[in-house]
C-alpha cells in the first residue's frame, strides 16, 4: 500500500520548545524504515522535516486570546496543502508532529480530499487526555493546540484569512462523525460543548467500566462502517508511566497495550486514512539518562505501528 507522511517540526501551538524535535526522533528510532520494510507499505515523503520558518513572522502579536495566531495559521495552512495532495491521490496520510494544533492542517487536508474524491465526511476518532475543543475566548491558557477541534468543526470562526479565516466548509468536519477516547482533563467550558452537542466521548471512567475492548466497539459503532477514518492521537492520552515525556501530561491514562489496541482496532476497519501522532516532546525529561525520551518515542512508534497494520500474529 502506498503511505504519505509529513514530518511536521511545529511547536508553536503551545509554550514548550521541544515538540519539534519529534519527527526527527522517531524516525531515528527507526519508524518509517519498519514501515517500509516490515509493514511493506511503500512510502511518499519528501525526506524533510518541516519547520515552516519561512512561515513564521517576525511578529505575532495575541489576537482574542490566541497565542502565535499568525505562524499557527500559516503553518496549519500549507500542512492541509501537504495532507491534501497525499490523500487526493488515495493514499493513507501519516503526519508526525508537533504539537496538536498541527491537526487543523492534518484534517482539514483529508476532510477536503475526500470530500473531492468520494463526496463523503470523514469521522475522527481523537485519542487524548484533553479535548482540545476550546474557543480562543474560552481557552484559559491561549494556546492553540487545546483549539484546533473548535476550528474544524465551526465552533469557533474567524473571518481574517491570516487567523483560519482560510478555513472554509469543504475543510470542516461535522461534531456527530467526531468520537474521543481517553479523556481525563476537560476544561469547563469544553464540557459545556460536550454537552450541547451531545459529543460521543469515552473518558478514562468509561474505560474502567467497560473496558479497553467494548470501548473500541462502542466508538467504532458511533461512526458506522464504511465511514473514512481520520485517527488523530495525542501521546498524552497514555500514562505518563509510558509516555512521561509530552507538554500537559495526566496522571491516569491508558496503559501503552490500551493505546496500541485503541489504533490496531481502528486499523482493522479498513476504513483508516489519516493518522496524526502529536506531542511526544523528546527534550522534556524527567527521568536519568533521557529514558523518559526514549520511551515516550518508543511508545509513539508503536502507535503507529498498530495503526498502520502491524498485527500480533
Ligand atoms: N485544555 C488545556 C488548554 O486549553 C490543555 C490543552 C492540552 N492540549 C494538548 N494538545 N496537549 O490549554
Ligand atoms: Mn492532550
Ligand atoms: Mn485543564
Ligand atoms: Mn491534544
Amino acid at each position: 500500500d502506498q503511505l504519505g507522511v509529513v514530518a511536521v517540526g511545529f511547536s508553536g501551538g503551545q509554550c514548550k520548545p521541544g515538540v519539534d524535535a519529534a519527527p526527527s526522533a522517531l524516525i531515528k528510532n527507526g519508524l518509517l524504515k519498519q514501515l517500509r520494510d516490515e509493514l511493506d507499505y511503500k512510502l511518499f515523503h519528501d525526506d524533510t522535516v518541516h519547520s515552516y520558518k519561512e512561515l513564521i513572522p517576525a511578529s505575532d502579536p495575541d489576537y482574542r486570546g490566541m497565542k502565535n495566531p499568525l505562524a499557527v495559521s500559516a503553518v496549519t495552512r500549507k500542512i492541509s496543502e501537504q495532507v491534501y495532495s497525499q490523500a487526493k491521490e488515495g493514499r493513507c496520510v501519516l503526519t508526525l508532529g508537533g504539537d496538536h494544533s498541527i491537526a487543523i492542517g492534518t484534517i482539514s487536508g483529508t476532510a477536503k480530499a475526500i470530500r473531492e474524491r468520494l463526496g463523503r465526511e470523514i469521522a475522527v476518532i481523537w485519542v487524548d487526555a484533553h479535548t482540545d475543543i476550546n474557543t480562543p475566548e474560552a481557552s484559559d491558557s491561549g494556546n492553540i493546540h487545546g483549539m484546533p477541534v473548535s476550528f474544524l468543526s465551526g465552533l469557533a470562526k474567524e473571518s481574517r484569512e491570516d487567523i483560519f479565516g482560510w478555513l472554509k466548509e469543504e475543510h470542516m468536519i461535522s461534531l456527530k462523525k467526531l468520537v474521543y477516547i481517553g479523556l481525563r482533563d476537560v476544561d469547563r467550558p469544553e464540557k459545556k460543548t460536550l454537552r450541547d452537542h451531545g459529543i460521543k466521548a469515552f473518558s478514562m471512567h468509561d474505560i474502567d467500566r467497560h473496558g479497553i475492548g467494548k470501548v473500541m466497539d462502542m466508538a467504532l459503532a458511533h461512526i458506522g462502517t464504511d465511514t473514512p477514518i481520520h485517527l488523530s492521537f495525542d501521546v498524552d492520552a497514555l500514562d505518563p508511566m509510558w509516555a512521561p515525556s509530552t507538554g500537559t501530561p495526566v496522571r491516569g491514562g491508558l496503559t501503552l497495550r490500551e493505546g496500541d489496541f485503541i489504533a490496531e482496532c481502528v486499523h482493522e476497519t479498513g476504513c483508516l486514512i489519516a493518522m496524526d501522532l502529536v506531542e511526544v516532546n523528546p527534550t522534556l525529561d524527567s527521568g536519568l539518562n533521557d529514558i523518559g525520551a526514549h520511551e515516550t518515542v518508543r511508545a509513539g512508534c508503536s502507535l503507529v505501528r498498530c495503526g498502520l497494520g502491524e498485527s500480533l500474529l
